[in-house]
């Protein structure tokens, strides 16, 4: 393997991130330009998004501009894995207190029971994360999200994870429809938060506040702090998406606990992507989010493409391939 591990190669105004040691094993769709291997994520007016992978050529093609030889941002290899989960890894970061979150493509439901690799995955949850993680930071909400890297690689604030999945609910669906019987689709009367153990080998069960304070999961601050950052989430995306017509029918955050001196606060960590909310079209109720994938709905890569497309982080029209210019 050559030493270069960054390209960046700008086709008109398609930016590609040529990562050659990621993720070798999940192959793409594959399509050939200009001599190089490059991976094809989405079609139609989804396809804006590319990235090779695989055997580098041998001589660089004099079109293809070089990022950071040596860098460190985008070579697993080198890097310390700090750990591994289902949808995503993390690594060591370049300065104390950051950690590199990489975004599989790896597709888990009903406890890891079912599972997929769904190409392109990884590149849009990393995308619309950072989408609403930016805006989150922006409004004043503190999240760990520091910068994006690549197309899935984002910089983070390393926390303390506090071992609750807190659950926001607007209208009946999953598992409390199934738990109380109300019909998925229900308008709840106010949005109802909930809060899970985050343990896989019970199930990530409900627990109740009481539970929460009795076994020192959080103390009766942190859930009063949590319940403010559920509900801003909440306000957050549910005005974003209903911008794009999509309504949010609930969505799951982590929360993570940081230390600024002799002061601690919790701030929004892990991921705010499809994987983690239930996402349904506003007028025809179609679903753009991991009930595609647990309940063999269709295509995951497309709902999750179609949030991407309007909320304008994908192009909204494909640029034709064109001859390609030297960026730096
Ligand atoms: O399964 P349930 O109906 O409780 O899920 C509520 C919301 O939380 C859904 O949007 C689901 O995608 C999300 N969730 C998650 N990770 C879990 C459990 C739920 O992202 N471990």
């Amino acid at each position: 393997m050559s030493k270069i591990d960054f390209y960046h190669v700008n086709y008109e105004n398609l930016v590609i991130n040529l990562e050659p040691s990621m993720n070798q094993n999940h192959p793409f769709r594959q399509d050939t330009y200009f001599g190089l291997t490059v991976d094809v994520l989405g079609a139609g007016k989804n396809c804006g998004l590319r990235m090779a992978r695989g055997p580098l050529p041998t001589c660089r093609p004099s079109h293809i501009a070089i990022r950071g030889e040596q860098s460190t941002e985008s070579h697993m290899a080198r890097r310390k894995l700090v750990y591994e989960g289902k949808a995503k890894i993390l690594y060591e970061g370049p300065e104390p207190g950051t950690l590199v979150q990489y975004f599989k493509d790896d597709a888990t439901a009903f406890n890891a029971e079912k599972k997929d690799i769904v190409e392109g995955k990884g590149v849009l949850n990393n995308r619309l994360s950072e989408f609403f993680m930016t805006g989150l930071n922006t409004l004043g909400i503190p999240t760990h999200f520091i910068k994006s890297l690549n197309m899935r690689e984002q910089l983070i604030r390393a926390v303390e994870i506090v071992p609750l999945e807190v659950i926001v609910r607007n209208y009946a669906a999953g598992t409390m429809s199934k738990r109380l019987g109300i019909e998925e689709g229900t308008a709840l009367p106010r949005p109802i938060v909930e809060f899970c153990l985050k343990d896989d080998s019970l199930g990530d069960p409900l627990v109740s506040e009481e539970h929460i304070i009795a076994f020192n999961w959080a103390s009766q601050q942190d859930l009063d702090d949590m319940l403010a950052l559920a509900l801003r989430v909440n306000d957050f995306l549910s005005g974003v998406m209903y911008g794009v017509g999509i309504r949010v029918a609930d969505f799951k955050i982590e929360i993570g606990r940081v230390y600024e001196g002799d002061y601690q606060r919790l701030i929004i960590a892990d991921e705010i992507s499809p994987d983690s909310c239930r996402l349904w079209d506003l007028k025809t109720g179609e679903k753009f989010d991991k009930d595609v994938f647990r309940r063999d709905l269709g295509s995951l890569t497309d709902a999750y493409a179609e949030v991407a497309r309007r909320l304008g982080v994908l192009p909204e029209n494909p640029v034709p391939i064109g001859k390609p210019t030297l960026i730096n």
